[in-house]
């Protein structure tokens, strides 16, 4: 009975903290008892070799792709269970899908509903799950098209608009849900390279707005610009971290340093 039951406590104040996370495919260690915390406000670039975990751990922070083991904390919600009178218990999809709310997820195939229009694609969300009258949903909408550089595009349908116009109604999209922490997988990486920094800008403002964010990313001017630190997967665990100037220019792992030159002599 949902009025028993509460979101299960945070062991502390981080606004993402994940514990022990294993998750296999098969043979194959998606996530090799990885840890990662993520204080509010912080931005958090993730890097490392194709294959090496870096999407399952963002599908694990948000249950698209629950754990095998370990535990993740998300705004103060232990994501998957639920605190009831006797006890812990699993959480259902329902109350799994309410713990995503506070999560906002931007893919490298923007992934827009191709027959909405961008005024449709940002008010269904929030009018379906968070119950905002229509009404209040348009205006948000509007004023979050507008944040974004798309204040003309209300009627445009996705086909209608370049790799970079998408992208960032799909970052639009995910702020209309009011999320406290947004995760971005790759979000540059489908871009044509001149369409990569009108995306960039939008989310240096975030960043600059205080939102927490965990960026897959292989743009590293804007990881040493903008993010507050810079993990390093490597076969599903995280290898090395800290802040990105250092990690980037003076790595002291040698799967790093490989990874970095490869990049390096990629973008000459
Ligand atoms: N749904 C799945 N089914 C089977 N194997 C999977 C699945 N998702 C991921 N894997 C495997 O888990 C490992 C980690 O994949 P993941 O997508 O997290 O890597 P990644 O670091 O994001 O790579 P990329 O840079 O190519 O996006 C890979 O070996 C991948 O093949
Ligand atoms: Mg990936």
């Amino acid at each position: 009975m949902a009025s028993v039951e509460q979101e299960y406590p945070s062991n502390n104040s981080a606004m993402v903290e994940a514990k022990g996370l294993f998750k296999s495919y098969g043979q194959v260690k998606a996530l090799d008892d990885v840890d990662i915390t993520v204080a509010s406000g912080q931005v958090v670039a993730i890097v490392g070799a194709s294959g090496s975990g870096k999407s399952t751990l963002l599908r694990c922070i948000n249950y698209l792709d629950p754990p095998d083991k370990g535990d993740v904390w998300v705004s103060g919600h232990l994501m998957g269970m639920v605190e009831t009178v006797s006890g812990t218990r699993k959480a259902t999809e329902r109350e799994i899908r309410r713990h995503r709310a506070d999560i906002g997820m931007v893919f490298q195939h923007f992934n827009l509903f191709p027959h909405f229009t961008v005024l449709q694609n940002l008010i269904e969300a929030p009018m379906a799950v968070r119950k905002i009258a229509r009404a209040e949903a348009v205006e948000m909408a509007k004023a979050l098209l507008a944040s974004v550089g798309l204040a003309d595009k209300l009627d445009a349908f996705p086909s209608e608009l370049s790799g970079g116009q998408q992208q960032r109604v799909a970052i639009a999209r995910a702020l209309a849900m009011k999320p406290r922490v947004m995760l971005f997988d790759e979000p540059t990486s489908a871009l044509d390279p001149e369409l990569v920094d009108e995306v960039l800008r939008v989310m240096r403002k975030l960043a600059s707005e205080s939102m927490t964010m965990l960026v897959v990313t292989h743009e590293m001017g804007f990881a040493e610009d903008v993010a507050d630190r810079l993990v390093f997967f490597d076969k599903g665990k995280i290898i090395e971290e800290g802040k990105p100037a250092e990690v980037l220019r003076n790595p002291a792992q040698p799967r790093t340093k490989a990874f970095m030159q490869r990049l390096l002599r990629r973008g000459q």
